[in-house]
Order: C-alpha cells, then structure tokens, then sequence
C-alpha cells in the first residue's frame, strides 16, 4: 500500500509524488578483495513492499544487513525518512527485523515476547498491555498470550516474531527469508498474513526470498539479484513477462527463448526470429541482435480465436506439473522445441497425446525482446 508524501518527515517525494522511506546511493560492501554487493542504487517508498530476490550468495541478506544496520557499507550512502543513516547503529534506524529462525526468546512468553520491545523503550504498562492485546488479536493469536515460543507451531512462532516486530512501529521492516522453514500449506496461508497485516498497519516492508513464486505473490515490487547487484527491478508482472536478461527470463521458471536478429531502423525497424520462421513487426527497443522469449502459458494450443502467428507442430511430450499440463513440441520447419502450458482439465487429458500435430498461436505483444550478448550462453 503506497502513500502519497504527507508533508511532514518523510523524507523527500520520489519523482511520482510518494514518500521516499529509503534510499540507497552507490552502496557496496566489501570483504577483502571480494565484493560481496556491487554499488548499489535503491529507493523504496512509503508503504512500498519490495523484495530482494536472488540465489544463494547473490548478496540479498548482505543488502539487507547494510539497511538494518547490522554491518555497514563500504562506500556509498544511506538514509531513511530523508536523514542520514549510513553510520547510525541499529538501534537508532527504526527499523525492525525478522530472521528466518524467527530469534524468539525462549523463556518469555508470547505477551512477554511481544512486550519485550515496548518496555525496552520505557512505555507505560498499560500502554504495554493495550498495544499487545491489539498486535496479538491483528495476528490471530489472542488466546495464546500465556504460551511460551516452545508450545507454538512453527507458523505460530512467525506470527509472534512478526506481532513483536510491528509492535513498537517500526518505519520499516526487513524480513530475511521469514517462511523459509515452514511447509507448503503453511507458506501459504502466511504469506496472505503478510500481505494483509502490510496492507492493514501500510508498513514499508523489504524482504528476501529466493522463491519466485513467494516474491510474485507478496511483492509491489522485486529486485532481482545477481553477484552482488541488481539486475532488474520493476513490478512483478514486468520481471515474469518483459525480463531483460536471459538470467531473469529464467529464473522465474519456463521461458522460450530464440535468438533475434533486427533490421531497419526506426518504425521500419523488424526483427527476424529464424528458429520460428517469424518476423516480429514490432521492434525490439534496442540492440540488432538478442533474444525473443515467450512464456509457455502466452501460446495458445490449437486455438480457436485469431492469432498473430501460427505454426504446425508435433507433440513430443506432455507433462502434469501441478495443475498445469505441459506440452512439448517440436516445428515442423526447423525443428525448433516450443514449450506451451495451459491450465490441466479433463480435455488436455483426452484430446491431445505424443505423435499429434498440433496448431501453435502466439501474439506479438505477448513477446519480450532483450539484446543480451548470445556468445556468453552459448
Ligand atoms: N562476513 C563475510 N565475509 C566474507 N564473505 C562474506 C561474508 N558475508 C557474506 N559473504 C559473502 O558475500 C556473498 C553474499 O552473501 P549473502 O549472505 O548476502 O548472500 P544471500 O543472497 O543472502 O544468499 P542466501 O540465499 O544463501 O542467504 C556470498 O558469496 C558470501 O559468501
Ligand atoms: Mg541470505
């Protein structure tokens, strides 16, 4: 839930009108001769959800530590509602963090737990006692205040972290991989929990996760990492449908990617997909030469509405992933492989199988284009 700048010490207004809550300039952090986060640029806004997304190594947790204060950066400079912070301990940043291990103290109970923070700040009982009974009921665990963090389930153990988290109000809270330990079901039913207690409290969240589908889902925006910077950064929509690396197409899962060579210039400017025996009327924004991806669910199978493009093909594989089925294909010219997915029902099951030629469709606004180098996947 972003909010529009409302005057007071929010920090300057982005070039949108919002608040900016943080901004990162040239940050970078360097052990030795390693550099584990390049220098690096960000701003997050008032209310903004955004998610560092990588793997392992890629410098998310190290990015996050330089925000929460907890190590400190290299170069570069940080503040939070417009005032430096680059040097402050982390004491003094308002800002909160939940870990992965959730780092509840074992021998307080959750109202205990849930206090800790209010009564390290010196609030007054029953200032204490009403922010608790308010937290403890906003995260659905009202009746569990006596307990002790051994006596909880996993799920409810994060919920606590995050209850004592928000608490005391923290102008931003930084989540490392908060539901890394739990299984599906549970991942799922607390990522809606994050998502709604953002939406209700409109708290500036910066969290990391390397699941995809969790960044998809939770974030306004994701920044994607690789060895240690930023390689895109936009809503999630425009990472999973206009990816501008090979790096990225991939990383949210299936993409078919062809080689693109472009010719003309301006609004002549076309490009020539020779694996799909296609040339795109629309022109790539920039380069003569990258690659054309199209995710698997963009194509449709035997369609039955028009198309921009149609190609004959043949059946080599299906494939139930979830509750999708995947076909495998093989173009009859050229014998370029195509990947297409479509929602599983009873009529995937019945009307297609291996050996069958099929009709493919796609739509060129459906295509991304990025002029990424070919010679260094190849
Ligand atoms: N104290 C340190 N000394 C030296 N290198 C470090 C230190 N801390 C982190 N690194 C290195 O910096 C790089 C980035 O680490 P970081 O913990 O930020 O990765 P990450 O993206 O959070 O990975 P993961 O998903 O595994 O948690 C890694 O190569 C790591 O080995
Ligand atoms: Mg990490």
């Amino acid at each position: 839930m972003l909010q529009k700048n409302k005057g007071c010490h929010m920090g300057e207004p982005s070039a949108d009108g919002f608040a900016v809550k943080l901004k990162l300039e040239g940050v970078e952090k360097k052990y030795g001769d390693f550099q584990a986060l390049r220098p690096t640029h960000l701003e997050v806004k008032e209310g903004e959800f955004v998610t560092l997304l990588g793997p392992s190594g890629s410098g998310k947790t190290t990015l996050l530590s330089l925000i929460a204060g907890t190590n400190y950066p290299s170069g570069g400079s940080i503040s939070i509602d417009g005032r430096p912070a680059t040097e402050l301990p982390a004491h003094k940043r308002d800002v909160g963090v939940i870990f992965q291990n959730y780092a509840l103290f074992p021998h307080l109970t959750v109202a205990e737990n849930i206090a800790f923070p209010l009564r390290m700040r010196g609030e007054r009982q029953e200032e204490v006692q009403r922010k608790c009974d308010n937290v403890l009921s906003a995260v659905g665990l009202t009746s569990f205040g006596n307990r002790f963090p051994s006596e909880l389930s996993g799920g409810q153990q994060q919920r606590v972290a995050f209850a004592r988290c928000v608490v005391y109000e923290p102008s931003v809270i930084l989540m490392d991989e908060p539901l890394g330990a739990l299984d599906k079901r549970l991942r799922d039913s607390m990522q809606d929990e994050i998502r709604r207690l953002h939406k209700a409290l409109g708290t500036t969240v910066v969290y990391i996760t390397h699941d995809q589908t969790e960044a998809l889902t939770l974030s306004d925006r994701i920044c994607l990492m690789k060895d240690g910077e930023i390689v895109q950064s936009g809503a999630p929509s425009d990472l999973y449908f206009r990816p501008n690396s090979r790096f990225a197409a991939e990383f949210f899962g299936e993409a078919n990617l062809y080689p693109y060579e472009a010719e003309g210039s301006g609004a002549s400017n076309v490009a020539h997909v020779k694996d799909l025996g296609a040339v795109s009327p629309q022109a790539p924004e920039q380069g003569t030469s990258g690659w054309m991806m199209i995710r698997p669910q963009c194509l449709q199978l035997d369609p039955e509405t028009p198309h921009d493009e149609l190609r004959t093909c043949r059946v080599s594989d299906i494939r139930q992933v979830g509750f999708y089925t995947q076909f495998h294909l093989t173009l009859d010219q050229g014998g370029a492989s195509i990947i297409l997915q479509r929602l599983s029902d009873v009529s995937s099951l019945s009307r297609w199988h291996i050996g069958q030629s099929v009709t493919v469709g796609w739509n060129w606004r459906d295509v991304a284009f990025f002029s990424e180098e070919r010679e260094r996947h190849a």
